[in-house]
């Protein structure tokens, strides 16, 4: 939530910020602004939208300057307009503060600043940072030092970064629970909420830690603790090229990204596979393998789309692995003062590895003493660094809003854990070959699924006025029904409800009738013949059905207005391939509405608030 961006060199201060808001939009498009100094003068410059419209206003004033900072904004204190629009500025307009997070304290902070005599412009919690770090600036301290007291009076959470026209040589950058890396450039340095922002410029990076402060300046940056001891960081270098976080010739990133899916599915398991002994190497779980092997219970965490995962992970590991699983919502984890021992593993999934929610629950889990195991797709993001191990899932960078080829990603990886675990606990060594030469031919299966994307289209412009969805599953396709369905609210708008599909004559068959598209999630499996009953019954009452099944399964397409055919597999790798029609379906009907399917109303990529 809210991308953070500053330059300070030789150059041009502005396309560059520009050009690193773009890539850091998905974070939050309430609003965008930068804050630029020049020989003493600042200039600030911020409205309400988008990047686009920042844009074409710095174009028509034709500013330059080798200092400035830019903000693009997902409002959480005020609505977006142009007063809560970051940077924020002091009374004199020469500090600019940009923060992603929040201010706990911040009321009372305020309070305090106004009977000093401070006016505020905006309703934001930022504003009260921009106040404080100048109550201490007029008392004569340094920028540094005033925006290390001034963080000593914080309660909350924060990345941010502040500049000052009387000391136009620096940039001061801090974190506190929201990212923030510092870009290494010869001869010119970076801040950034995340890497894709700055890639074009270096690929030499340092992560912040929390409760860290950065003075960055042309040609140095000094990294401390805000207790003020020096720390001397690593430099880590970026593997990721700007190719990968460009659109490459699709006209939205979710459509990149759903038919990125048989390459990112292949870089999930490639060098991961031992084909003749049946069974993964994961050389991030070596060190605590005997552990999570012998665990007594295995918990796994996450929010959203990454839930939806760690559910299919449940149906895979206590089938194979035979350990008990729980799944939670990380948000409910970590404010029920849950019983978690030493004997549990605890697997916190993050595509971001920033989620708000999920690194608290973490932060609990670890209190009491369990194993914490990470799987991400950010490489260096904080969820991954604060797991004791983890697996990368290698899905390239996804920058749709709506999680796509991270959730298939992410199955494989539990896959392979699942795998793993269960050839140490005794799975046989021709069960787990199979299971491997079935994990090998995924990618080439979803290169199938993606010929059906025209198809889809079509089916997706026949259902884009319908008002509500109904999504069925059973079994390991349960979670892909809440998965079908998260994917078309989140982008459409259309209310959808997921479901199993056995739950539905509890309830929800209240709803059927034609004006209500029901799809069902039905592969061959364990629970088929139980799932065409509840395909009968929808049938019955007038509903139109959606069916995604197995391409040779006829007795389907006589029962289903429409049926989407995936290829055969084994059950555990179903939801894999029963996601992408989903996700397909989703799109079309979004870009049918006329929707901005990669930045959806009130979202953003990255939660870092709880
Ligand atoms: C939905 C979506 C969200 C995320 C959720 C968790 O398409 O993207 O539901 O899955 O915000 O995000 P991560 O995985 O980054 O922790």
């Amino acid at each position: 939530m809210c991308g953070i961006v500053g330059y300070i060199g030789t150059k041009n201060s502005v396309p560059i910020l520009i050009d690193g808001l773009k890539r850091l939009e998905y974070r939050g498009y309430d609003s965008a602004g930068v804050g630029i100094i020049n020989s003493g003068e600042s200039i600030l410059v911020k409205n309400k939208g988008k990047v686009s419209l920042l844009e074409e206003r710095l174009a028509d004033l034709n500013l330059s300057s080798p200092l400035g900072i830019g903000h693009t904004r997902w409002a959480t204190h005020g609505i977006p307009n142009e007063q809560n629009a970051h940077p924020h500025t002091n009374q004199d307009g020469n500090l600019f503060v940009i923060h992603n997070g929040i201010i706990e304290n911040f009321q009372s902070l305020k309070r305090g600043l106004i009977k000093l005599g401070y006016n505020f412009k905006s309703d934001t919690d930022t504003e009260v940072l921009a106040h404080l770090i100048d109550s201490f600036l007029s008392k004569d301290y340094p920028l540094s030092k005033a925006v290390q007291m001034a963080l000593n009076e914080v309660d909350g959470a924060y990345g941010l970064a502040a500049i000052y026209a009387k000391e136009p040589d620096k940039i001061i950058a801090a974190r506190k629970g929201s990212p923030l890396v510092i870009g290494v450039g010869e001869g010119e340095n970076f801040i950034a909420s995340d890497v894709s922002a700055i890639l074009a410029h270096t690929k030499k990076v340092i992560y912040l830690d929390d409760g860290e402060l950065a003075i960055i300046t042309r040609e140095n940056h000094t990294v401390k603790t805000i207790a003020d001891k020096e720390i001397e960081k690593e430099i880590h270098e970026i593997n990721m090229s700007l190719d990968e976080i460009d659109k490459g010739g699709y006209p939205h990133f979710m459509l990149k990204e759903i038919m990125e899916q048989p390459e990112s599915v292949s870089n999930s398991m490639r060098g991961r596979l031992l084909v003749d002994e049946g069974t993964a190497k994961l050389g991030g779980l070596t060190d605590v393998l005997d552990r999570l092997v012998n665990s007594k219970r295995i918990i796994i965490s996450a929010c959203g789309t990454s839930w939806h995962a760690a559910l299919v992970g449940e149906y895979m590991m206590e089938q194979y692995a035979r350990i008990p699983v729980e799944v939670e919502y990380a948000s409910e984890l970590r404010y029920r003062n849950p019983i978690i021992t030493g004997d549990d593993s605890v697997i916190f999934i993050s595509q971001s590895g920033e989620t708000a929610d999920t690194l608290a629950a973490l932060k609990e889990a670890k209190s009491k003493g369990a194993l914490i195991l990470g799987i991400c797709n950010v490489v260096g993001s904080t969820i991954a660094r604060e797991s004791q191990a983890g697996v990368y899932i290698h899905a390239g960078p996804e920058i749709g809003v709506a999680s796509t080829k991270a959730f298939t990603s992410q199955l494989v990886v539990l896959a392979l854990i699942t795998l793993l675990i269960s050839r140490r606990k005794g799975m046989s060594l021709a069960d787990g070959k199979a299971v491997v030469e079935e994990l090998i031919k995924i990618p080439d299966k979803i290169k199938l699924i993606l010929k059906m994307n025209d198809e889809i289209e079509r089916l997706a412009n026949e259902f884009k006025d319908a008002k509500n969805f109904l999504y069925l599953g059973r079994g390991y396709n349960f979670p892909v029904a809440l998965e079908g369905a998260l994917k078309l609210k989140e982008i459409s708008y259309i209310h959808a409800e997921g479901y199993p599909a056995a739950e539905m004559k509890h309830g929800p068959i209240a709803l059927i009738d034609e004006d209500m598209p029901v799809v069902f999630v039905a592969p061959k499996g364990a629970t088929y013949d139980k799932i065409l009953s509840n395909i009968e019954e929808v049938r019955a009452r007038g509903g139109r059905i959606i069916a995604v099944g197995d391409e040779k399964d006829d007795e389907l397409d006589n029962l289903a207005d429409y049926t989407l055919k995936i290829p055969e597999t084994i059950e555990m790798f179903t939801p894999i391939l029963t996601s992408i029609p989903l996700q397909l379906l989703a799109y079309h009907i979004a870009v049918n509405k006329g929707l901005n399917v990669d930045q959806p109303r009130n979202l953003a990529k990255s939660v870092t608030v709880e």
